[in-house]
């Protein structure tokens, strides 16, 4: 590579490829699935309805979102191995929990030596429906609990929280998850979906290439940050009043540390995410009785916009979002990938389905060449 061609550092505005799948605009906050804006989206459509839009690029008819359905429902229960290496494994982050869980739902599935185009997505299908069970039956081990068998009537947003709690959910809690399951769901050439496309590039397996992603979203940069959002306001919240956060948050920037759940590579705007999950978060604090973490949370992103000029981006209220819905913060970044994976799996379809290996260039800043081999003794 000549050295005129210098990198953008983190390949920022550089386009990687062509989707049909998600359209992003950072000047004007406009995220759209396939055409269709995120708001309208997040409003009237249910997280299997988005997942049909990404995978086939259309909104379902009635008939095909029913066989979709039926699929999904179909594809629930974990394998009985993977179950007992859950068991098995030690206690630890709850995303090398996935990561180790999902490489493992690849020995059990009965297409995994089958990567034909109808296979791959029979097994997109699988992998949406078995990491949600997957990280339900995670955060229920995590805490002594058994295993909860997922409910056929139940849509996916429903069981689970069902899977996961082992109660009905109220139709609320399930409208609030299911919303913040769709608004999750793509977002373009994010770290752990360009990941995924990369691996999906060598026409590796399927499976490879969702825990590829996975790894890759665990990172603090990424989808770690909104369970480090939760933990930065606990930890706020463990000995002052909401009045602290400012002077907390104040003290973290002279640090020169960054604020979990702020700034966004494409968004010079509101994220549009952000704008429903502040809502979700609000009202679901107010409804469990604690206004204080939407209130202190309201504190940090007028102080770090006025300081920083920077933006809330998605994980900021989904974190405080998830916490209202009583679930444990080390579940908020798996239940990303419970969203995200419908994202991945379409980009991977998309990859397969026009491929040509992704292998760029690094420009060289090492020692000059050619060096002179010295003999060890001589070294
Ligand atoms: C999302 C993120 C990785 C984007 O990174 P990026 O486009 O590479 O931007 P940079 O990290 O180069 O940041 C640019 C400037 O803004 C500052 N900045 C960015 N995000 C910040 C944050 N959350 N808190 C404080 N300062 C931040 C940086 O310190 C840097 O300042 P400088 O120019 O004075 O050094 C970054 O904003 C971040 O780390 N956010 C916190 C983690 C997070 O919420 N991730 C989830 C993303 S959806």
């Amino acid at each position: 590579m000549s050295t005129a061609e210098k990198p953008k550092a983190g390949l920022e505005d550089t386009v990687a490829c062509s989707s049909a799948i998600c359209y992003l605009d950072g000047d004007h906050g406009v995220l759209a699935y396939c055409g269709y804006d995120i708001h309208d989206l997040a409003r009237h459509a249910t997280f299997e309805e988005v997942c049909y839009l990404l995978w086939h690029r259309r909104l379902p008819t009635r008939a095909e979102l029913g066989d979709l359905q039926s699929q999904l429902v179909a594809a629930r229960a974990l394998p009985e191995g993977v179950l007992r290496l859950l068991r098995a494994l030690p206690a630890g982050h709850s995303m090398d929990l996935l990561r180790t869980l999902t490489s493992a739902l690849g020995h059990y599935d009965q297409d995994a030596n089958d990567h034909s185009a109808q296979a791959n997505y029979r097994k997109a299908v699988r992998l949406t429906s078995q990491i949600s069970s997957l990280v339900a039956t995670m955060g229920r081990m995590s805490k002594g609990l058994g295993p909860i068998e997922p409910d056929p009537v139940l849509g996916h947003a429903a069981n689970f929280l069902y899977m996961l709690t082992g109660e009905r959910p109220s139709g609320l809690a399930t409208h609030a998850f299911d919303v913040a399951l769709t608004l999750h769901a793509d977002h373009e050439l994010n770290a752990s979906t360009f990941a995924a496309r990369v691996a999906a590039a060598t026409l590796t397996d399927i499976h490879s290439t969702i825990v590829g992603a996975i790894g890759a979203l665990k990172g603090p940069l990424h989808g770690g940050a909104n369970a480090d959002v939760m933990r930065l306001l606990l930890d706020i919240g463990k000995d002052g009043p909401v009045e602290k956060a400012e002077e907390v948050v104040r003290a973290r920037l002279a640090r020169k540390e960054k604020i979990p759940g702020f700034g966004h590579r494409v968004y010079h705007t509101e994220d549009p995410r952000a704008t429903h999950l502040r809502q979700m978060s609000r009202d679901l604090g107010q409804r469990a009785g604690e206004p204080m973490w939407f209130e202190m949370s309201q504190r940090i992103e007028a102080l770090v916009k006025t300081e920083k000029k920077l933006n809330p981006n998605v994980d900021f209220y989904s974190a405080t979002t998830y916490h209202a819905l009583g679930i444990d913060v080390d579940l908020f970044t798996p239940i990303f990938a419970v969203s995200r994976v419908s994202g991945w799996t379409a980009h991977v379809l998309e990859q397969f389905a026009n491929n040509r290996l992704i292998r760029p260039r690094a420009e060289y800043i090492g020692p000059e060449y050619p060096q002179r081999y010295q003999p060890l003794d001589a070294r």
